[in-house]
């Protein structure tokens, strides 16, 4: 099975599961998106507002500030996949409750063992914790951890979470600074940011049902299941054009 039909089967599983409360006032489960063979994973916390309407992960204030900051590194959502910790929304935008995290967490560790990322993004302390279960976000934010994670070598590069910065200038300047160095954090290994398109999508999901821009840009993982809308495989595009690093900034 292909790492998209693996999703597409979770998807399926998040839509229908009832082990926590939290799918009874959610409108929309919110899996994850785009793209199924991604190097990098951004995990935040649970779905809001929008993400719940729409289906989608990082689609109001917070994922306009992430998209600002992946396109400050010339990373496209399309080369990344983006999901949560929690995969319903909690009412008015709650933290998580530990038995929510225990119920939905196994989710969330099917899609990272069907991507098998190389980087995995926390945002905000909830995600860090995930994997990094004693550390505080003020003191490991921006700094790497490398660490075999259910037997996948995973490089975890915590950050605090776009709300969390939306709120409060230092860490909006915290989190800039961080997002900056991932470049440099990630190309040694191995991962060029420049030429994630050639992994790109090849098996990228679209949702055809849907006019907006936004849900065109970002996959429509959920709702897909939810219409029942047509698989687009799209051919892999050119790589990305070399630009000099310091030109990026
Ligand atoms: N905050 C999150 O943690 N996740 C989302 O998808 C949106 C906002």
């Amino acid at each position: 099975m292909s790492n998209q039909e693996e999703l597409i089967r979770l998807a399926s599983e998040i839509k229908n599961c009832q082990k926590c409360p939290l799918y009874k006032a959610a409108t929309n489960p919110v899996p994850g998106a785009p793209n199924p063979n991604a190097e990098i994973v951004f995990v935040g916390e649970a779905p809001g507002y929008w993400e719940d309407q729409k289906g989608i992960p990082f689609v109001g204030a917070a994922g306009n500030l992430l998209d600002k900051l992946l396109a400050k590194i010339s990373v496209k959502r399309d080369d990344v996949f983006v999901c949560n910790i929690l995969k319903h929304r909690p009412p008015n935008n709650r933290a998580p409750m530990p038995d929510e995290i225990t119920a939905c967490t196994p989710f969330l560790k099917r899609q990272l063992l069907t991507i098998k990322p190389k980087v995995v993004i926390t945002l905000g302390r909830f995600a860090m914790n995930y994997f990094i279960p004693e550390a505080y976000i003020s003191q490991t934010h921006g700094h790497p951890m490398s660490v075999n994670w259910e037997g996948l070598d995973l490089l975890i590069i915590p950050m605090y979470h776009p709300a969390a910065a939306l709120r409060n200038g230092q860490v909006m300047k915290q989190l800039e600074e961080d997002f900056l160095k991932v470049p440099e954090i990630i190309e040694p290994r191995g991962l060029n940011l420049r030429y994630q398109s050639k992994r790109s999508v090849g098996a990228k999901i679209l949702n055809q049902k849907t006019n907006s821009s936004t849900e065109k840009a970002h996959g429509f993982l959920g709702s897909r299941i939810k219409t029942n809308g047509q698989l687009v495989v799209k051919p892999a595009p050119p790589p990305e054009p070399e630009i000099e690093q310091g030109k990026l900034f």
